[in-house]
């Protein structure tokens, strides 16, 4: 059992944000030597409770849970900041070349091992990520996680039209290939696996209803794809899937809506739509400094709300410009700002915080698993400065409330606020 004593934000299973001056977290490891959370709060009323304890003192830090980063892409590590002419240049012109060099293990497992590194650095302990369409790349993606004992999801694109030779796949062998990923890595340790078809305009039918059966077949993993990023995309995606009332509704039709099903973006969504994602219990995956690279549209928090659609926040890196989960934070509070183009509205500091860490967790099937220190939960601890920069001290020695704490941090913060992480 050991205990840390500092500064203490936590959230309740609701997404209440509490904090504690002088706190102290206790934790222990279950039977797997996961270090789990015991007893949080303030330093005072938990210390008594576990006096055999011993106690590690980080005076003038705050201990908070690990980030979640909802939807990113391991792969495109090395292509942030590749600019074109909006989504589907970006993706002829960088991404496709980028991923098919994961036919090589050698650079595939070169890459994970660095993406997990820099997300570690940025507070980031849980992701969902695509790998690319080559099997290689899922299993050096899940090999290196393990080695770091990371909570992480991941699957293989699915890819079988519209797409180049490298990356393209073929249908059956995909379907084989994802079964047999699932088999190999789903449920091993912290590891989970996505059915990860790229977005509906690079997937046959055959290979869509073929994920679909997949996803039916084994309940507990994840399905993982894009909707409604961009103007040009739904309009080629409507002229494939005429049948479909929406382009979102394309996935449905397969079966590939349910909880844990997360759709990065969701921008160009209509009421019945946010009422689909709420009714199936999927998720949207926002990806505000990528929606702002790639100019794709500003998604709309108060339909969000409205109508109850889940919702949590991601980088998108290598489309968004940014593994910090306080870039992320930031861009998503200046998306719900802006007003001209839908509704626009101030999120609160600890609503970002939320969407970055519990309410990602909750979004993603993953309440009471991680992202809220509540006690049972696992520890996954960020150790932040507040003090890091000169600015950021001067701006924090001044703060009146948590909510002013917490924005200080969003907007001024990145990896020099994230001093250490501690993983399970
Ligand atoms: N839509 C299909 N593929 C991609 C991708 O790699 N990135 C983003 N942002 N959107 C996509
Ligand atoms: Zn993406």
């Amino acid at each position: 059992m050991h205990a840390y004593r500092a500064s203490l934000l936590r959230f309740s299973p609701e997404g209440e944000a509490l904090f504690d001056d002088d706190g102290l977290l206790v934790t222990a490891p279950d039977q797997d030597g996961v270090q789990r959370v015991v007893d949080a709060g303030p330093h005072r009323e938990v210390a008594a409770r576990h006096p055999q304890a011993a106690v590690t003192h980080w005076p003038g830090r705050i201990l908070a849970p690990g980030f979640i980063d909802m939807h990113v892409h391991y792969p495109q590590t090395d292509i942030i900041g590749a600019p074109a002419d909006g989504l589907l240049p970006w993706l002829e012109r960088y991404t496709f070349p980028a991923e098919a060099r994961f036919a090589d293990p050698a650079h595939a497992a070169e890459v994970a091992g660095f993406f997990l590194d820099e997300l570690q650095r940025h507070g980031v302990t849980t992701a969902l990520t695509f790998c690319t369409s080559h099997p290689a790349s899922v299993d050096a993606f899940f090999t290196e996680a393990r080695r770091r004992r990371l909570r992480m999801m991941g699957g293989k694109v699915l890819q079988d039209r519209h797409s180049p030779d490298g990356v393209r796949d073929e249908t059956g062998q995909s379907l084989i290939d994802t079964e047999a990923l699932i088999r190999r890595w789903h449920g091993q340790g912290r590891l989970g696996y996505a059915i990860t078809p790229r977005f509906a305009p690079t997937s046959s039918e055959a290979q869509l209803r073929g994920a679909g059966e997949l996803a039916a077949r084994y309940p507990s993993t994840w399905i993982h794809s894009h909707v409604a990023e961009n103007k040009d995309e739904v309009r080629w995606a409507r002229e494939l899937f005429p049948q479909a009332r929406s382009y979102l509704d394309v996935y449905q039709g397969f079966g590939l809506m349910r909880e844990r099903a997360v759709y990065a973006h969701c921008i160009h969504f209509d009421d019945a739509d946010r009422q689909l994602m709420r009714e199936t219990g999927a998720a949207a995956a926002v990806s505000p400094t990528s929606n702002l690279f790639l100019g794709s549209g500003f998604f709309d928090y108060a339909g969000a709300e409205r109508i109850g659609m889940r919702h949590g926040l991601a980088s998108d890196v290598g489309g968004g410009t940014s593994f910090s989960p306080f870039h992320t934070m930031l861009a998503a509070y200046c998306v719900g700002r802006e007003g001209q183009t839908k509704p626009g509205l101030s999120l609160p500091p600890s609503r970002l915080w939320w969407n970055a860490t519990g309410g990602a967790a909750r979004a993603l099937g993953l309440a009471g698993v991680v992202g809220t220190l509540q006690a049972g939960t696992e520890a996954d601890v960020v150790v932040l400065n507040p003090q890091a920069t000169p600015l950021l001290a001067r701006k924090t020695a001044h703060a009146q409330s948590l909510e002013e704490l917490l924005f200080s941090l969003i907007v001024l913060g990145d990896d020099r606020v994230v001093e250490r992480v501690l993983v399970a």
